[in-house]
């Protein structure tokens, strides 16, 4: 190994020459300076958990707070504000597939996955079960156990994988009949990064006269997702679209599925400022909105998606597989060696954006990582460090540092110095 000195990059060790050359070929290799870096030396691999803040982001919130709030106060609300979930919902749809109307924003991921699981469980009184995996975020879990119970008599059946990575495709088909009212996934599993046949899924459970509610949450904004055939999807902005901490969430509902929100609210009311005592929902995507927005959080989404779709859906899946391609060979060639194995899948048709490595020792890696290191992934229960590539602003050269660094990490004994003992906010 090269003594790296500070921690720099390692160009005399094997691949570099290859990692600069396929930076200095790559179409979205300008989109980096689109982006806040503070620090340059320091390997962000965590975009797939809260993406970085677009330049373009801080700008437009100053003039909102200034500006909107500031200056305009309480008439904003009917210049822009009102509509805002919807308009933002507009930008996201075409990054999904979606019809323009069929996406609003609103609330967070859970809170949407809630109301859509309940809204379809209420379509199909008669029948018993919502099928799900255990590669399922666990919000996802809890929240269709919650809309189970809300919509009474209902069972969760959760699918197990067999090894943790690749989802069990074959037996959520077989467990599908005609008890199923529903079928909830995420559509790139959380830990392992599996992507799913979303076709193939959504399909089988139509076959059985089910409904079919995905979560985009690690696709949107990284893989092109076509939902024309889908009933239901959410998926929160704050991973690939880069909206910031805690922006909120979108939901689809497909134009032809009649659904109503089950958490009725004024913001879905036909007439908001009518202030009738009954409740009439909104024909259009509003009726999926409860209550009042938070207005920053959901202004902050919309030069990100800009930049998200000026780049190219298509362009980003495409470097996302050739990061993710190249990441797992290094790490095979370079840390299979040094106790890691892979937890993500080979099949770049069936990964999403993140690579998930596994080591006994995995927590104390990645503190060491984090403090000595300068790269930035995250730690999964119970051995799993997980490496997003955000290709509107991860470089090859980036991926190439970070496994060298690991190595370092590893053979000069600066893992040894940390503990297995587990903080708060992993
Ligand atoms: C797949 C998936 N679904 C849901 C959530 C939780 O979303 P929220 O906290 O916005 O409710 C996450 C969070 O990382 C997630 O990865």
């Amino acid at each position: 190994m090269t003594d790296p000195g500070p921690l720099g990059p390692f160009p005399e060790a094997p691949g570099y020459a290859n990692a600069v050359a396929a930076d200095a070929a790559d179409a979205l290799a300008s989109y980096r300076s689109r982006f806040a870096i503070s620090d340059p030396g320091v390997i962000y691999l965590d975009g797939n958990s809260l993406g970085r803040l677009p330049n373009a982001t801080a700008r437009h919130l100053e003039d909102v707070v200034a500006r909107e709030w500031g200056e305009n106060l309480i008439a904003s609300w009917g210049d822009r504000w009102w509509t805002l979930g919807r308009t933002v919902g507009d930008l996201i749809a075409p990054l999904i597939g979606a019809e323009p109307g069929s996406v609003v924003v609103a609330d967070s991921t859970s809170v949407g996955l809630f109301k859509l699981a309940w809204a379809a469980l209420r379509t199909l009184p008669r029948r018993p079960l919502i099928i799900t995996d255990d590669l399922n975020f666990p919000t996802d879990l809890y929240v269709l156990e919650a809309a189970g119970e809300a919509a009474a008599g209902r069972d969760v059946i959760v699918v197990p994988s067999v090894d943790g990575v690749s989802a069990p495709e074959d037996a959520i088909i077989g467990a599908l009949d005609e008890r199923t009212a529903l079928v909830s996934l995420s559509h790139v599993a959380f830990k392992s990064g599996y992507l799913y046949d979303m076709d193939r899924i959504t399909h089988a459970a139509h076959e059985v006269g089910a409904l079919v509610l995905w979560d985009l949450s690690h696709s949107a904004g990284v893989v092109p997702v076509d939902l024309a055939g889908v009933d239901l999807a959410v998926g929160c902005t704050y991973k690939y679209l880069n909206g910031g901490p805690g922006s909120p969430a979108f939901v689809y509902v497909n134009p032809g599925l009649e659904i109503e929100n089950p958490l009725a609210g004024w913001w879905g009311h036909a007439n908001p400022f009518g202030f009738e005592t009954a409740f009439a929902s909104a024909d259009s995507i509003a009726r999926f909105q409860t209550g009042t927005m938070p207005i920053l959080s959901l202004t902050a989404i919309e030069p990100a998606i800009r930049l998200t779709a000026e780049a190219g859906i298509q362009a980003i899946r495409m470097k996302s597989v050739q990061l993710t391609t190249y990441l797992m060979e290094l790490a095979t060639e370079i840390l299979g060696p040094l106790g890691f194995a892979l937890a993500s899948p080979t099949d770049s048709d069936r990964r999403g954006s993140h690579v998930a490595i596994r080591h006994a020792d995995a927590w104390r890696i990645t503190q060491a990582m984090i403090h000595e290191g300068r790269i930035v992934p995250d730690f999964r229960e119970p051995d799993n460090i997980r490496l997003g590539v955000a290709p509107l602003y991860t470089r090859f050269v980036d991926i190439h540092t970070a496994v060298n660094r690991i190595a370092y990490l590893m053979t000069g004994g600066i893992v040894d110095g940390y503990s297995n003992g587990r903080s708060a906010v992993t």
